[in-house]
């Protein structure tokens, strides 16, 4: 729970924000059933993560990263030493991208389309010009291409690499850590070993600058 001043104030903004959220896609997404799932966590949080985009267990509970997303991120706060309660975890885009296979109905999660991208990109940037935390990890391709605003940059060159970003019309400088995605180690398990290695990149990083 926020406790200081500085913190309640930002909960208050994230609120707002929130609220706001939900009326502009309602008007955007009229005739579809979408359900958004905003950030939580410590509004003051030092340090922000940001994935790609919420699944399905997700949007039943209304929360980023739980379900097997959720234990994925808590092996990787545990190597961290860090508790989910004191960081902020978001998404790059907020709702649900599905496919529905026309035979059997069924419906499945895919990758956020460009247009899903944009539409989300303007509120992740307010959410950390409200939070303005010392650091970034994101998750994957789709929140680096973001968060750095440069489309043509890939996961694949500068995994592990911290990068100074200005975010939002405001340009709040912070710095962006990025890391492959936990569930690209599914598909590839020959990531595993440089993901782990980034993993503890970033908690030697956190250590040197005192961040958590
Ligand atoms: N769940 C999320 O909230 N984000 C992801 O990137 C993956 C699963």
């Amino acid at each position: 729970m926020p406790t200081s001043r500085k913190a309640k104030q930002k909960a208050k903004q994230l609120q707002k924000l929130k609220q706001e959220s939900i009326s502009f896609f309602r008007e955007i997404y009229r005739d579809e059933e979408k359900i958004l799932v905003f950030g939580e966590g410590n509004p003051d949080a030092p340090l922000v993560l940001v994935g790609e985009a919420p699944g399905q267990q997700e949007v039943v509970q209304q929360r980023p990263f739980v379900g097997q997303a959720g234990q994925n991120l808590n092996e990787f706060l545990e190597i961290l030493g860090i508790k989910r309660e004191d960081i902020y975890i978001t998404n790059a885009v907020k709702f649900r991208p599905v496919k529905v296979d026309p035979a059997s109905g069924r419906v499945s999660n895919r990758p956020p389309n460009r247009e899903e991208i944009e539409l989300s990109r303007g509120l992740l940037y307010k959410e950390l010009c409200i939070i303005r935390p010392t650091l970034v990890v994101s998750l994957g391709n789709v929140p680096l291409k973001v968060l750095s605003d440069d489309n043509r940059i890939t996961i694949g060159q500068v995994h592990g690499t911290p990068i100074d970003i200005a975010v939002g019309e405001e340009g709040v400088r912070m710095t962006l850590f990025p890391l492959y995605h936990p569930a690209s180690i599914i598909y590839r398990p020959q990531l595993k070993e440089v993901y782990l290695e980034d993993v503890e990149k970033l908690r030697r990083y956190l250590e040197e600058k005192g961040i958590l």
